[in-house]
């Protein structure tokens, strides 16, 4: 462990120090022999971006302003009618946080409620903050198993709240049992760094109104959850950290001998050089034009799983962008998508449980494809054991896993030009497992596409990106107790436009004007002896903004942004549109009639 460099390693700030002031002479120096002073905004957009204008503008506030309250747009949680029992976990303030242990605390299961049967299990997480701070990335974690990934909103000068809610019924077994807390939020404070972050978390426990938990197809949750993350003690997160594209971050562990369905739940996050992979340009073009203090690599990263040294499934991940990206003016109030909760990602491990069910010790491995520093990434095995049997067998049938396809054209001259990047990938397994439940065999597909294009203008200084993830799974179980196959089928489109202009202004400024589409869609259906459910989820947001950037202060500027969420299943429809501009919510209509819906075929909803 190197903790001698105390440069942050968190959201957004990055090893590349606009904040160095000592450096810029040198900088310019080199830019001004190259001939290329307006590429220097724009390639050097890899930078520590905290905003507050007003705080320079006049930095004595009054104190009765009430604070502005920050949102990610998502769907309600669905509650049982029963009345929760609330803990009070964690309070803490995180003031200098960063290379410090996690905030650790004794958690035990709720002991004044009237059953320990829960429908619903709902982590809340709720801050405050004051003043200037970076987005910073943080995680809570029980027993070593990661509930939350999520990043800090940036303060303003006259406060903010903002609150988190995330459904973790899938951590039941985890939850009812006495656990250590650990929340790991790495914040810097000093005179120009001024924001604390004061955090409650809360857990509610929903009782459940009949005995409504099946067995592990039928939705219910694990039995045993083990960590494939870091062991405490440490100064850091318990996540892995992936530095470059050879890394690959091991763990072992062992599993009772009478699983009979497994899955792994993969948590990533992003950041430094890689925080805006999607952004990045090839190694060639900036070795062509002598950038040495840009990240490269070209657009495309995936998240590479293997068990035992075979790749078992990956992670094409949805760019999501933290609430100081792009212009942090974007983001204020309502933050980006996944920001607030990071997505996790499921892979199937079930069809493989015949190569691990022999008591032995076996290892998760993690690296990622074309990665630079640094990727955090750890995950959780959720695990169904036999209720019955001591011991369960099973054997995998069939096992392919295409190699990643990956091109790039690139077309450029000087620091203008044009790059096509693609790849495809697919992982198929089958395998049985037998059990008290009989002899099931179960296949676990992901099909993966990508495209990105990528043009650089005005030398450099104006950068379009589109970009289009495909990411789809599915899980086929033949169960021998019922004629009904369990079938589940994901099916997920990330799409990312966006386009930043940066004009030099002189004296350590630029002029910073970007819009942006960012949009998570995801269809599921579920087929099981429970019947037929599926979703459809649109997520949309488009944002403009502009801001003059000095030094890293953003000291003036706008933006908007605009949002459309639209939820529907079989049982709970939702829908927001919302707006807002230089803080200030235009228009925000929300509801929740279930349209008709017509008999959508498998696949639906991505025309
Ligand atoms: C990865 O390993 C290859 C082969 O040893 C080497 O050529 C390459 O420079 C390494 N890349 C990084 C980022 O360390
Ligand atoms: C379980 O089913 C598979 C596929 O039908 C079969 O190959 C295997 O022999 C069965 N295992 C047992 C123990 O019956
Ligand atoms: C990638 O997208 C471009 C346009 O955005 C399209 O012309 C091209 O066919 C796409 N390629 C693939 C492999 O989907
Ligand atoms: C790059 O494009 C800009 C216009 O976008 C043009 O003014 C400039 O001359 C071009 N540079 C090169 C090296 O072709
Ligand atoms: C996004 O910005 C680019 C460059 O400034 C501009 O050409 C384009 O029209 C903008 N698009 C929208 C939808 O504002
Ligand atoms: C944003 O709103 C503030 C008042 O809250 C106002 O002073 C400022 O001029 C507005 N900025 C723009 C660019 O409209
Ligand atoms: C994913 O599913 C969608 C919807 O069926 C389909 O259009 C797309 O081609 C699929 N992509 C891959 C990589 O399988």
């Amino acid at each position: 462990m190197t903790w001698s460099l105390p440069h942050c390693r968190n959201c957004l700030e990055r090893p590349i120090l606009l904040m160095d002031i000592s450096l810029f002479p040198l900088f310019f120096l080199f830019l001004f022999l190259l001939q290329h002073p307006s590429s220097v905004a724009h390639l050097h957009k890899i930078k520590l971006l905290s905003s507050e204008p007003e705080l320079l503008a006049q930095p004595a506030s009054s104190d009765d302003t009430p604070p502005t309250l920050y949102f990610e747009v998502t769907k309600p949680i669905k509650l049982p009618k029963t009345k929760p029992c609330s803990d009070h976990i964690l309070h803490h303030e995180f003031g200098y946080t960063y290379a410090k242990p996690p905030v650790l605390a004794n958690y035990t299961p709720p002991s004044h409620c009237p059953s320990d049967k829960f429908s619903k299990i709902v982590l809340e997480w709720t801050s405050t903050c004051k003043g200037r701070q970076f987005d910073r990335i943080f995680g809570v974690w029980l027993g070593g198993v990661e509930l939350l990934r999520s990043c800090t909103a940036e303060p303003r000068a006259t406060g903010i709240v903002w609150t988190v809610q995330k459904d973790i019924t899938r951590y039941y077994s985890l939850l009812m049992k006495d656990q250590i807390l650990a929340v790991y939020l790495g914040n810097i404070v000093d005179q120009t760094y001024t924001g604390v972050y004061n955090v409650d978390i809360f857990i509610h426990f929903y009782p459940a109104e009949n005995d409504d938990l099946a067995y592990g197809y039928g939705g219910a949750p694990a039995d045993m959850i083990l960590p494939i993350s870091r062991n405490l003690p440490l100064n850091d997160g318990l996540w892995f950290e992936i530095q470059n594209s050879n890394d690959t971050e091991v763990k072992q562990f062992k599993i009772p001998r009478n699983s009979y369905r497994a899955v792994l739940e993969v948590y990533v996050s992003f950041h430094e050089n890689d925080e805006s992979w999607y952004s990045n340009p090839p190694n060639d073009y900036l070795a062509a034009n002598n950038i040495t203090d840009t990240p490269g690599n070209g657009p495309f990263r995936e998240v590479v799983v293997t068990l035992d040294g075979k790749v078992v499934g990956a992670v094409w991940p949805f760019t999501v962008i933290y609430t100081g990206g792009v212009n942090p003016l974007l983001w204020r109030p309502i933050t980006g998508i996944g920001s607030f909760d990071l997505p996790s990602y499921d892979i199937e491990i079930t069809p493989l449980l015949g190569r691990i069910l022999d008591g032995d010790t076996h290892s998760f491995g993690f690296s990622v494809t074309n990665a630079l520093n640094v990727w955090y990434i750890d995950a959780n095995l959720h695990l169904w054991l036999d209720p019955k049997n001591s011991i369960t067998e099973g054997e995998v049938l069939n096992y392919i896993e295409k190699p990643l396809v990956e091109y790039l054209v690139s077309d450029f001259v000087g620091l203008n030009g044009s790059f096509w990047t693609g790849a495809r990938r697919s992982i198929w397994s089958t395998g049985w497992v037998r059990s008290s439940l009989g002899n099931i065999t179960t296949s676990f597909i992901q099909d993966f596409s990508y495209n990105n294009s990528m043009v650089m203008g005005n030398d450099g200084s104006l950068e379009t990106v589109n970009q289009i993830i495909h990411f789809n799974d599915s899980v086929h179980a033949k169960l021998p107790s019922s004629s009904v196959h369990f079938i589940r089928e994901t099916y997920r489109r990330f799409l990312l436009n966006l386009c930043t202009d940066d004009l030099d202004e002189g004296y350590d400024a630029y002029l910073s004007i970007a819009n942006f589409t960012l949009g998570f869609d995801e269809s599921k259906f579920k087929s099981s002896e429970f019947g037929l459910h599926s979703s459809t989820l649109k997520n949309v947001q488009n944002g403009q903004g502009n801001m003059v950037v000095k030094k890293n202060l953003v000291v003036s500027g706008l933006g908007s942004t605009q949002q459309d969420y639209n939820f529907e299943s079989n049982d709970f429809c939702y829908f927001r549109k919302v707006g807002s501009s230089n803080y200030t919510i235009l228009y925000d209509k929300v509801g929740n009639p279930c349209k008709k819906r017509s008999h959508t075929p498998l696949g639906f909803g991505f025309s």
